[in-house]
């Protein structure tokens, strides 16, 4: 028999961490295959989950590492019960002062690395396998400041609401989870310059992750926005124009004086 594996990208750290160390309660998985670029926090999982871990030091921007994973995929040919591609950043900067390489560089990991992983998976998912595609509130609307991230993440909710239909006669269910703010090295990186001042409403990977969990299990949505505020956020989104959200936004986070 293949070995049942969940593969998850952004490992390493905040929610692809927490989504691999829940996995194996909720799936019947043999081994867990962490990707990301570290390596070492990588290896640091094994001592915390009760399945092997293989640790996969990849940077997904990187071209090679899709021959990499291919490869790999190739020799083990595994059963993938659970794929969560985590894996993502995000600049939070007017377009024109962040740098060419950040733009560019999102739509790399957070598109097409989510798409080639996903594609490269395919043929390795069965029925009962599950797609985990990591988004964003701001997949719902145009985010002036968070402008390549925001529309990364409208690819992402669209993509993978799109697969699942696709799939689903095979089985396979792809599901997109939508967080609000929440606790993670994340903002280590996207918000070095302090453009995002105002954060109403901060959840824990913990409550994210549980969430992903218990709606898998109990509802056949295709994808979830996680907390009563960001739910009543998202509802928001839907009912006012976007042309309002986005000055509301600007106010908040005096962003037009930036
Ligand atoms: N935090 C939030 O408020 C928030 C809200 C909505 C959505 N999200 C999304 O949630 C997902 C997880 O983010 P997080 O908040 O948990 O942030 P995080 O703690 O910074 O995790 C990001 C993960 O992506 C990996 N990664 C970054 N660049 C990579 C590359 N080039 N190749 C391979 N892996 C790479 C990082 O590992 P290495 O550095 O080791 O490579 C890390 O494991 C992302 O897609 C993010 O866009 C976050």
């Amino acid at each position: 028999m293949n070995k049942r594996i969940a593969l998850v990208t952004g490992a390493s750290s905040g929610m692809g961490k927490e989504f691999a160390r829940r996995v194996c309660g909720e799936y019947p998985v043999d081994e867990v295959w962490a990707i990301a670029r570290n390596l070492g926090r990588l290896e640091e999982l094994q001592n915390e989950l009760p399945v092997p871990v293989r640790a996969i030091s990849l940077d997904l921007t990187d071209r090679e590492s899709g021959d990499k994973l291919r490869a790999l995929l190739k020799e083990e040919k595994p059963d993938i019960r659970v794929l969560c591609n985590a894996s993502g950043f995000g600049i939070f900067d007017r377009f024109d002062r962040a740098s060419e390489e950040d733009n560019l560089g999102m739509i790399d990991l957070n598109c097409r690395a989510l798409t080639q992983v996903t594609y490269l998976a395919l043929p390795y998912l069965s029925a009962g396998s599950v797609v985990v595609n990591i988004a964003s509130m701001s997949s719902f609307q145009p985010v002036p400041y968070i402008n390549v991230y925001a529309a990364t993440k409208a690819y992402v909710l669209s993509f993978s609401r799109a697969l699942n239909r696709e799939l689903n006669p095979r089985g396979v269910r792809v599901f997109a989870v939508c967080p609000y703010w929440t606790k993670t090295a994340f903002f280590d990186r996207s918000n070095k310059k302090s453009v995002i001042t105002h954060f109403d409403c901060m959840y824990t990977t913990e409550f994210v992750v549980n969430k992903i969990f218990r709606t898998l299990k109990r509802s056949k949505k295709d994808y979830v926005v996680p907390g009563t505020y960001a739910k009543f956020t998202h509802a928001l989104t839907k009912l006012l124009p976007h042309s309002m959200v986005m000055s509301v936004f600007m106010r908040q986070h005096k962003l037009g004086k930036k």
